[in-house]
Parts: C-alpha cells; structure tokens; sequence
C-alpha cells in the first residue's frame, strides 16, 4: 500500500538519473592525461564532492561549475614522495610551494627524520634542528601528530613516515655508536607502535650524524619491524659519493635479510670522481629487481642541498649559502666568495656560517638524466617550505620535469613524467584511490598546460611559482587558481 505523496518507484528511477547528470565540477574539452602512462585522450572530467564520478564524453552531464579546459592537460594532482614538511604542514598550511607545481600529496619524515615520535629534549642535534627548528613542537606520540594534522589539515594530503633518526635521539645514550639491545628493543618498540598509528613506513639517513654510527644490523632490525607492517624501508643512504656501490649493497641487503622493500631517496652519484657512476648503480637495483623489491626517486637537478657542514663542499665545483643563522645577509651567496672576503678557506668559512644550509653542484648532468630515464624513477622534490634562499627544487621540480626534460629535452612522453608523479608513487607507497584519473577516485586534480609548463625558480631566484599550472584541486576543492592559493585546505591524512 503506497501513501500518496510518496514517490513511484519509477520517479525515484528518474530522480537517480537525473541526479547522475550532474556534478559539482565539469573540466570539458581537456586533454586527459591519466596517470597511467597512456596516451592523452579528449574529454571532459566529472567531479562531485571530493570524488571522481565520470570520465569520457559527458555532454549530457550539467556541472555546478564548468572550466573549459581547450588546450589544457587534465592530469592526477602529483605526489611528492620526498619532502620535509612534517612542521610546515602547520606553519605554511597553504602550501604554496606545494600546490603551485601541481603536487597534491606529499610523504613527510624523509632521511631518518620525522618530528612524530619526537620525545628528546633541546638542544637536538642536526639535521633535526635545520629541518623544524629550535623548540620544535614535541608530539610523545604519532597519534598525537596525525591528530593534530587531521584537526589543523594543510591544503595537500600527507603521509609521514617514521624516521629512525629520529628514535634514535629519543633512545640512544651515546650517538657515536651502534645501539645496544636494550635500545633496539625500545626503537623497535617505538616503530612497531608508531606504524600502527599510521606511519606509512620507515626512514633511514645513515648519512647523517646521529645515525651514522648505527650499524647494518640494527638498520636491518628496523626494517623488519616495517616488514610486519608490510610497509617500506626508504632511506638516504649511508653515502651518495665515493662510497655509493656500497652504500648501495648495504641498502640491498637489508632488504633480503628483513624481507623488507626498499626504496632508495633522491638517488645521486655525487662528486666529480664518481661522474657516470649511475649506470652501475642503476645496473645494480636492476639486477636486484629480478629477486627483491626495490625502488627509488630522484631529483631533477644536478645540485642537492643540506646542512652545510655536511662534508659536501669539498665535493662540489660550487657551493651556495642558502641560509645562515649567524650571517642571513649572505643567504643566496657562494660559498667561495664569502670565504675570500672573509681571507679564510672554505672549511673555515663553513665554521663560521653554521649553523647554515648550503646548495652543492655535485653531479653530473648525464647521471640526472639517466636516473631520471630509468623506467622505475619516481620524481621528488626533497623540498622543504619556507626558506629565504631554497634550492629551486622546492617551487620548481615537477615542472621542470614535464617541461625541460618531458617536452623539451625529450627523456620521455609528458604522458611518462605524469606516471612517474603519480601512479607510479600511489602504487609503490600503497596511497589507494589516488594517482590515477579513474571515476571513484579520490579528485585530486591538476590542469595545465603542457605547451608552457616549467619551472622559474632559479638557483638565483629560487621562490618563483612555475608557469603553465592552472588550477590545481585536491579531494574536489580548488587550493590553486589564478596564479595563487585560495586558501582552503581540504587535505587528508594519509593513508
Ligand atoms: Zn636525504
Ligand atoms: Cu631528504
């Protein structure tokens, strides 16, 4: 018995139709650029609250807004494996840097470093100083970060992972040597409880001070707390110049002994004596491959950038200060030139800028390019936001990669570039529903134009937003147009 003024069953049939004609947003007439690696096809994208409803031909489908996209890519907002902003996600919620090259989730705590389970009191050693600062905010636990990220989200979605670095100046009385049982037990403690709570995986920086003393063995424990969780080891490993063949090895075996997959950060042949050195490396992980689970990402750019006392500028044919507590007015200046002023050698004049963050010309153009080339490379940033005087990487990386090396230097297709920004990096870190433009997805969304994209940051001027991005939207809302943030912030917590 139907009471009147109920609806027919085939009213309710013709409602639902109607309702699947509309969305909240239509990008029409778009080249589509799936993520896949595919060929570009015409088209008009449907999204309606944060979501993906339909791809193709849609001129039946009316939006709430339309953009008329003639001329323009359509693609996956791009996800930035590697990056610092673990502290930015709070203090730049914007982005900017982010958002403005089309990237719309960023994989935090990279290198060891993450500021989630950070317990250890100030003064903390570096690079944990350099990369959140003196006072750094404490969270005893993950949870307690991710909670704070999901009550105070950013505009991008984030996932962190877990630094080993870290846990080890939380738990380890002595830095200059391995840990002893009692303080692996109580890292693997930390991990096991902090991947729990969402960590997407670990990190290593062995590179690094206070990890470089920890051993094969206790990296390998680390990476089989990560293994349970059937989760990533991603590291900066223990040496990116002379010693990289065996740096490499070392990563490798970790991995066959945990049953872990590995994935190596910004790989990069550092330092003139070691120029061609990628085609080994990139032999090496290929062999690997064919028994184990490995994976890397890289950089764009033939400079890298750190602490400045990292040992790298005797490796580098030119060094920029990029910042300097002491001296901030020699930000943007090279290294050698304020060492002449100064009448000192570089060592010196190094000593004296410190605490400081530095740019090295450490590579060689031909091994940016075959890493690049190699069919497994993922592209990153390894930026960090804020900054007076960055590397350029942090406002120009993506576009540089579809624009000089996609478009302009022909490495690969755009269509290529776009895969290794997006499901590529999805699939590798087990980011479900995003990387690819796929109806159910999540709507994180990048446009742009593939005849303009690049970067205009420069080692000179480095804060400049790239040409040729569009808009960009992450989970259905707009966080870039018109050349600027909007403003919101609809970013995730990931996974
Ligand atoms: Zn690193
Ligand atoms: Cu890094």
């Amino acid at each position: 018995m139907r009471r009147s003024g109920e609806p027919e069953p085939a009213d309710l049939d013709r409602c639902r139709e109607e309702e699947e004609l509309k969305a909240d947003i239509i990008f029409r007439n778009a080249e589509i650029i799936d993520g896949t690696g595919g060929p570009r096809r015409k088209g008009d994208v449907a999204v309606t609250g944060d979501r993906i409803t339909a791809i193709g031909d849609l001129p039946e489908m009316a939006g709430g807004r339309e953009e008329d996209c003639s001329g323009l890519a359509v693609a996956p907002g791009f996800i930035d494996p590697h990056v610092h902003n673990d502290l930015a996600v709070f203090t730049h919620p914007d982005m900017a840097s982010v958002v403005s090259q089309g990237v719309t989730t960023i994989i935090n705590g990279n290198c060891g470093f993450s500021l989630a389970p950070l317990t250890a009191p100030d003064p903390v050693p570096q690079p944990l100083r350099m990369l959140f600062g003196l006072n750094a905010p404490r969270f005893s636990s993950f949870r307690a970060y991710s909670d704070r990220l999901r009550a105070e989200p950013p505009a991008v979605n984030a996932g962190c992972l877990i630094g080993h670095g870290t846990l080890r100046v939380n738990e380890v009385a002595d830095l200059e040597r391995a840990a002893d049982a009692r303080e692996l037990r109580a890292m693997s403690r930390a991990l096991d409880e902090a991947l729990d709570q969402g960590g997407i995986g670990l990190s290593t920086g062995p590179f690094y001070a206070p990890a470089r003393a920890s051993s094969t063995d206790e990296l390998t424990q680390m990476a089989r707390v990560a293994q349970r969780h059937g989760k990533l080891y991603v590291t900066h490993m223990r040496d990116e110049g002379d010693r990289v063949v065996e740096a490499l090895e070392e990563t490798l075996e970790i991995g066959r002994v945990s049953c872990c997959g590995v994935h190596i950060s910004h790989h990069k042949c550092a330092g003139v004596s070691n120029f061609g050195v990628s085609a080994h490396t990139l032999g090496m992980i290929d062999a690997a491959r064919m028994t184990q689970d490995v994976g890397l990402d890289t950089t764009p750019w033939t400079a890298s950038s750190t602490i400045l006392n990292s040992g790298r500028h005797r490796q580098a044919q030119r060094v920029i200060v990029a910042e300097s507590e002491p001296f901030p007015e020699h930000a943007g200046r090279d290294l050698a030139e304020v060492a002449a002023e100064w009448g000192v050698d570089l060592d010196e004049a190094v000593e004296r800028l410190l605490p400081a963050t530095g740019i090295f010309f450490i590579m060689d153009e031909q091994d940016v390019q075959r890493i690049l080339r190699y069919e497994h490379t993922m592209i990153c940033s390894d930026g960090i936001a804020g900054g007076t005087h960055p590397h350029p990487r942090v406002w120009g990386t993506f576009p540089r990669v579809l624009g000089h090396y996609a478009r302009d230097v022909r490495l690969f297709s755009i269509e290529e570039g776009v895969r290794r920004m997006t499901s590529l990096t999805a699939d590798r870190f087990g980011l479900k529903e995003r990387g690819r433009l796929r109806a159910g997805h999540f709507a994180d969304i990048v446009v742009f134009n593939p005849a303009t994209i690049r970067e205009r940051a420069t080692y000179d001027a480095p804060v400049q937003a790239a040409e040729g991005i569009a808009s960009v939207y992450v989970n259905g809302t707009a966080v870039w147009k018109d050349g600027e943030v909007t403003g919101s912030r609809p970013g995730h917590v990931l996974p």
